[in-house]
């Protein structure tokens, strides 16, 4: 029999210099450096950069970034009208996924697959999809777009855009926190799916809208909007600890809990959960956090099963602002940087991915 990695399961498929995901030691390293080191100090904007680049900007090199990311936060006429097209009862994934499929088929550059286009489309994607976040979001509660500003950071203009009002310092810097860690984790179902695309000498915008189709899975990025479903279901700690008993019973999977990786706990957790708690400080919202540590300690205890970066994620993006469907979105903001990484790591040493599956089919047969 041929031994068969049913799901990749420890396959190594490729090399990479982009991430290291070190389950042993529960520490991921972006480009050599810890996450925790850059989600204390570093923006966003930074760390797009060291993903794309490999090092962290000069600040020459900082001050031209921001200057063409501030440049393409607006939403393009044509993505706006593609927007409005797509019904507000439709999933945002899926608009988020027209957009930027919109978004390519209008940039001149989509052919081009030069290092230089490549990392001009990136760039682009990373200043529109907030505008396109923003925007769906708004448009989902009647309101009117609210366009860029651009005195104002990455995290503090998307926040902007989403809300109409300065964010406080808490929520921006929670929200930075949860972009650098949601930035990019190797070769995850989403990255090897921009990857496989980008094998057949694709264009990166159909790559980036293929890993969007991976990433709305809520075994992947949809955990995070699964988590809030599942506490709205719970609905207080009291009934924690019953409905995990009832919903194992059930062989449900628990959502924000487990990794395909990591099997002693996620290493963004940490990171994301202290970012949750200053936000619960913020709110008051003490009534989310027993809910949040009642159902880990219970899944612990039953199934000794940790949560992955989504459980923490989840309530902080509630505690935000944003509505539920909303949260897989916020990680395609983030993670697009890590897609179109790979997507130029991939090009630059490209082999055409193509694996091999084992028949169980009938033998061969003849039509009468
Ligand atoms: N709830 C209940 N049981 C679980 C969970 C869970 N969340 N995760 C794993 N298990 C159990 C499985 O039932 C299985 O038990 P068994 O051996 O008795 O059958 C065992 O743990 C191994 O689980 P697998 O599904 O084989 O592990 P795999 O590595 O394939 O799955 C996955 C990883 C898909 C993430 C899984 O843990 C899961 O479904 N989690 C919930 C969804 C989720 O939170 N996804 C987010 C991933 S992280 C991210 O995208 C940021």
């Amino acid at each position: 029999m041929t031994d068969i990695k049913k799901g990749l399961a420890g396959v190594v498929v490729d090399t990479t210099a982009i991430s290291k995901v070190n389950p042993e030691t529960n520490s991921l390293l972006y480009r050599g450096y810890p996450v925790q080191e850059l989600a204390a100090g570093r923006s966003f904007e930074e760390v797009a950069w060291l993903l794309w680049h490999g090092e962290l900007p000069t600040p020459d090199e900082l001050a031209g970034f921001e200057k063409a990311e501030r440049a393409g936060r607006a939403l393009a006429p044509h993505v706006k009208a593609a927007i409005d097209l797509t019904p507000v009862t439709s999933h945002p994934m899926d608009v988020v996924r027209t957009a930027v499929s919109v978004l390519g088929a209008g940039d001149p550059r989509a052919e081009d697959s030069s290092p230089e286009a490549e990392l001009a489309k990136a760039v682009s994607l990373f200043a529109a999809v907030p505008a396109m976040v923003a925007y769906d979001q708004r448009r989902r509660r009647g309101q009117e777009l609210v366009p860029p500003r651009d005195d104002l950071d990455y995290s503090q203009n998307f926040l902007w855009m989403t809300f109409g009002e300065e964010a406080t310092p808490t929520a921006v810097d929670v929200f930075r926190i949860s972009m650098v860690l949601y930035a990019e984790h190797s070769f995850n179902a989403s990255t090897f799916t921009a990857r496989v695309v980008t094998s057949t000498l694709s264009d990166l915008h159909s790559a980036v809208v293929a890993a969007i189709g991976a990433l709305k899975g809520p075994l992947h990025g949809g955990a995070n909007e699964a988590v809030m479903h599942v506490f709205d279901e719970i609905g207080g700690a009291d009934r924690a600890e019953a409905w995990l008993d009832r919903a194992l019973a059930e062989k449900r999977k628990i959502m924000g809990f487990g990794h395909r990786v990591y099997k002693n706990g996620d290493s963004r957790v940490p990171t994301m959960k202290a970012a949750l708690d200053r936000l619960i400080a913020e709110h008051r919202a003490q009534e989310l956090l027993a809910l949040y540590e009642t159902l880990a300690t219970a899944m612990d205890a039953r199934k000794s099963i940790k949560p992955n970066l989504d459980y923490p994620s989840g309530p902080a993006y509630r505690l935000l602002g944003f509505d539920t469907e909303m949260f897989t979105p916020l990680f395609v903001a983030s993670r697009v940087t890590g897609w179109t990484a790979h997507i130029m790591e991939q090009r630059a040493a490209n082999a055409l991915i193509r694996p091999l599956s084992e028949y169980v089919g009938p033998e061969e047969r003849h039509l009468p």
